[in-house]
């Protein structure tokens, strides 16, 4: 064949392939809208999401299933009152391929609405709202942290081992309903009884009136859900009361992820249950630490292994369709048959896209949440409703 022939040949066999728009697409920048909070109690979570997120992305040469990617970047605040109007930026004006997002509840279930109209695709990387991958499951929706339901569950399960009565106090929002909720039937099942659920509105931190009331109860055990700056007033402000010593503090591992620091002398010694745990003994986390460690200057904790596993996930899916974000499909496909290998050790989705994974127990000691067991091996989230 000469040169002309090979040339006109190759032009035909490209024509027959199809140089649609999508695969045209498919060449330039993936855009990533990343919609989390960088103010407000749970700034620091969504810091280190982005960076965990960032962190995979560097990783893999900057690129996902081949493709460079760009972020477009909102501060949702985490408030609820903004969020359809904050998600809009980065659907309707920035028209992002992926939404990524967030820590609040409340605030992912406006994402996935959003999303859900707009058929966008979605990574939730921490909101553990149970109804997301229950009554309101959809295929364009994937999550890459938790349920509320299972964090409270693998408490539940540990703490009715050692006691019978227990108060619970939380902000009275879904996560913290919810992650209660997981708590009480477990909790209950086991033989023990919620005798008071004390609540407060996010994120307020006066705490000293449900003080009083715990230390008038007399519970043989204290089960909370705060977390980021709220936790460490919480810990400490239990602590000055008098009450650390006297009746039990347990909660889900968000109390003492990455506040341990601020909670000073508080914190040491807190037993909580969480998919993550520092010291697990696995290669990949050693590589994710000293690799976060080296970029960020500081440990990771669970909120940066669950960014680090929403860019994983992505990747993953986006590498089976060869970067063409358009092919939606076969995307999901993909996305659903992935097998993450995290840090906190390998999981798989359930078919409505929550991670099946153990629960560790950890004890806070110095700056870490030490694995002490696993509590709940392979707990996945029942999907109340989901209908998929
Ligand atoms: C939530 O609102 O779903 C939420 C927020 C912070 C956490 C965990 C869950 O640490």
């Amino acid at each position: 064949m000469n040169r002309t022939r090979l040339v006109v040949r190759l032009v035909a066999m490209l024509a027959v392939a199809g140089a649609s728009p999508a695969q045209a697409q498919a060449t330039g920048k993936l855009k990533i809208g990343l919609m989390l909070p960088s103010t407000g109690t749970y700034a620091a979570l969504g810091n280190a999401i982005t960076n965990g997120f960032k962190q995979y992305v560097a990783e893999s040469g900057g690129k996902l299933g081949g493709r460079e990617v760009e972020y477009f970047v909102v501060d949702d605040e985490s408030d609820p009152a903004k969020a359809t109007e904050n998600v809009d930026k980065l659907v309707k004006r920035d028209q992002v391929d992926v939404l990524v997002g967030t820590v609040h509840s409340g605030v992912a279930l406006a994402m996935a609405k959003v999303a859900r109209e707009t058929n966008t695709l979605m990574i939730d990387p921490n909101a553990g709202a149970d109804e997301l991958t229950g009554l309101l499951c959809a295929p364009n929706f994937f999550r890459t942290s938790f349920s509320n339901w299972q964090p409270g569950y693998a408490m539940g399960e540990y703490v009715g081992r050692k006691h019978k009565s227990a108060v619970t106090l939380t902000w009275k929002y879904a996560a913290g309903q919810q992650m209660v909720d997981g708590f009480k039937e477990a909790f209950e099942k086991a033989g023990g009884k919620v005798i008071k659920e004390l609540t407060l509105p996010f994120p307020n931190v006066e705490f000293q009136p449900f003080l009083t009331e715990i230390a008038a109860i007399k519970p043989e055990a204290v089960y909370v859900f705060f977390a980021g700056g709220g936790a460490a007033k919480f810990v400490k402000d239990y602590a000055a009361a008098g009450l650390k010593n006297s009746i039990p503090l347990y909660g889900p591992g968000f109390v003492t992820d990455g506040t341990l620091e601020a909670m000073g002398d508080a914190g040491q010694g807190l037993v909580t249950a969480l998919h993550y745990a520092d010291g697990l003994d696995n290669a990949k986390d050693k590589a994710f630490r000293a690799g976060y460690m080296k970029s960020y200057q500081s440990p990771p904790d669970v909120y940066a292994v669950q960014g680090y596993d929403a860019a994983q996930l992505l990747g993953a899916g986006l590498a089976a369709v060869k970067g063409d974000a358009s092919r939606k499909d076969d995307l999901i496909k993909a996305l659903e048959a992935a097998k993450i290998e995290s840090p906190r050790g390998p999981f798989s989705l359930s078919r409505a896209h929550n991670p099946v994974q153990d629960f560790y127990l950890r004890k806070a000691d110095g700056r870490e949440n030490k694995m002490v067991d696993t509590v709940v091996k392979g707990l996945a989230d029942p999907a109340r409703g989901c209908k998929m």
